[in-house]
């Protein structure tokens, strides 16, 4: 049997070949700077062993990756309260797309689209003062990841503060319904700083190492999430986590996995791996191109997927 390293040392080489390498997020500006060569994965097994390839130890901004861990903490805070105020269905639409909210009464189809992080957001705010949301979530990403390196960029968030009309927009629009409750630059504000996070491949797949093993961090042995509130977060990652990509990811890939327009993807594979790869190209539904074909090829060749 071929041994892991070798497999993501193989699938490093491909994807440095690639040539379909899609197009970096140009409306953050901070995004639209970034070098499309770049590629990473680092795969964490169960034992905790890791094995990672190319630019696995280059930060990147984790945009909506984010959403795994704001979803984790609001369940943390809220329950299931939280499905008073979002929904679980996917969305079929773009991941800023506002028009569902229309005929829906301001309800996000689901946690992962924009509207229904930024509610997250608002309910955090109930409970903190916006930064000490913001140091809450760092802390919490930081324990997941057994990493206090890890950091938000502030110049990516300051970006997106700028030029987030459609953040701003979806906010306000909720409001009109209620289901926003406090100022929308304080919600937006929260928002902006956790999307802007700056992780590696090999951060992020160790963030993700409770969601492998049904909600307990292996490393500590502590309880982050029941194992049937993991088991819920990672069905929401099968059918949101790449918005209206989602049903072509799963039949691609086949693991529960969350994309950002940072190019990084977080999968996981239930009690035996948690993966993230890095690729900032993206495809015409704002997924990483080769982020997606990497774990593609993984998937075929350790015979990984969950179907
Ligand atoms: O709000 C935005 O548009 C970005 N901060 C995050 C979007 C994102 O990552 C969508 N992912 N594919």
């Amino acid at each position: 049997m071929v041994d892991l390293q070798t497999i993501v040392d193989e699938i490093a080489a491909e994807m440095a070949q690639a040539t379909e390498r899609g197009a970096v997020a140009s409306y953050i500006p901070d995004l639209a700077r970034i070098d499309p060569a770049h590629f990473g994965i680092a795969v964490i097994g169960h034992d905790g062993v890791s094995y990672a390839a190319g630019d696995a130890d280059t930060a990147f901004s984790i945009q909506s990756v984010s959403k795994v861990f704001s979803l984790t903490m609001t369940l943390g805070a809220v329950g299931d309260a939280l499905w008073r105020r979002v929904g679980r269905e996917p969305s079929g639409s773009a991941f800023n797309s506002i028009v569902q909210l229309e005929t829906e009464q301001g309800i996000p189809r689901n946690p992962f689209i924009n509207a229904g992080a930024i509610v997250m957001c608002d309910i955090l705010l109930g409970r903190y003062e916006p930064r000490e949301a913001i140091a809450q979530f760092l802390r919490f990403v930081r324990a997941l990841a057994g990493d206090d390196g890890i950091v938000i960029d502030h110049k990516v968030a300051g970006g997106e503060q700028e030029t987030g009309f459609r953040n701003v927009a979806l906010a306000n629009y909720m409001r009109a319904f209620g289901n926003i409750q406090h100022a929308v630059d304080k919600v937006l504000g929260i928002y902006f700083h956790q999307c802007a996070l700056a992780m590696n491949c090999r951060q992020l797949a160790l963030a993700g190492r409770f969601l492998m093993n049904g909600g307990r961090n292996p490393a500590t042995c502590r309880s982050v999430v029941s194992p049937q509130r993991a088991r819920r977060i990672l069905s929401l990652m099968m059918t949101c986590g790449h918005y209206d990509g989602s049903g072509e990811f799963a039949f691609r890939v086949g693991l529960p996995g969350k994309s950002g327009v940072g190019g990084g993807i977080l999968a996981i594979v239930p009690g035996i791996a948690s993966i993230a790869v890095w690729s900032p190209g993206l495809n015409e539904r704002g997924n990483s191109q080769l982020g997606t074909l990497a774990l593609e090829r993984l998937v075929q060749r350790t015979g990984w997927s969950v179907f």
